[in-house]
């Protein structure tokens, strides 16, 4: 005779890997001619644009030029036109297939990329580490996971899409494509359950993408 079905058993989520292998496999974040697409917030020029000049003053801004981290690069439109700018540029995604095209298609001396899950795998070294867009669509877990890794970094710049106005932070969501905007709330690093410790958090942009609500919101943080 068959088991009876448990009714009550809980959803397993997929492993974050799957999830994201199967939005860029499905082309669940847009891009239809694209053989891989981070969604419109990766080629909104009106939202990539002013991102990759704020990433290259504070670049500037050192003595000698930093190294960078980003974790979870995704399609690698936003940070091509950053490499320039750094002393080494490592870039790294838990999508294998991502990694391999983009280490084909993205060349240069001072730049490497990393088939990494940033919850779990040790982080590269280096001097600044860049989020963006990343958080946003991983559970609670994880996000707390990832913070924890990143206090090696000295200076740590999160882009994260919120709702506008006033919301309740940090609603959690299973890892996938979604964010936390459908349950009208977004990350919120500094408040619970995170508290991440840092010395100083400082926006350096604030913009409206055309295609969503919400504010795509960029801060550096001073660990
Ligand atoms: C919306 S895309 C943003 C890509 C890029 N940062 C940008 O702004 O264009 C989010 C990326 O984070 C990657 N990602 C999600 N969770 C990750 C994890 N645990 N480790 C490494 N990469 C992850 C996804 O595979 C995806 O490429």
């Amino acid at each position: 005779m068959a088991k009876p079905q448990n009714l009550n058993q809980k959803k397993v989520p997929w492993p974050t890997e799957d999830a994201m292998q199967q939005v860029y496999a499905m082309k669940l974040w847009g891009g239809a001619t694209h053989d891989y697409f981070s969604g419109n917030g990766s080629h909104e020029s009106k939202l990539v644009e002013p991102y990759v000049e704020v990433v290259r003053l504070f670049l500037s801004s050192f003595e000698f030029p930093p190294v960078v981290c980003d974790l979870g690069c995704g399609d690698f439109n936003v940070g091509q036109h950053l490499v320039q700018h750094t002393q080494n540029y490592i870039a790294a995604d838990i999508v294998k297939p991502l990694i391999d095209r983009n280490t084909t298609k993205f060349q240069a001396h001072n730049l490497k990329f990393l088939h990494l899950n940033i919850s779990k795998d040790p982080l590269p070294k280096g001097d600044v580490a860049l989020l963006r867009q990343v958080l946003q669509h991983l559970s609670n877990s994880e996000v707390q996971q990832i913070l924890e890794q990143l206090k090696t970094y000295k200076y740590v710049i999160l882009t994260e899409h919120l709702p506008e106005g006033d919301f309740q932070p940090n609603i959690d969501i299973i890892s996938g494509q979604g964010t936390r905007l459908k349950k009208g709330s977004g990350i919120q690093v500094l408040d619970a359950p995170f508290h991440w410790p840092v010395k100083q958090a400082e926006t350096l942009l604030s913009l409206k993408p055309k295609a969503h609500p919400g504010i795509i919101e960029t801060i550096l943080y001073t660990l």
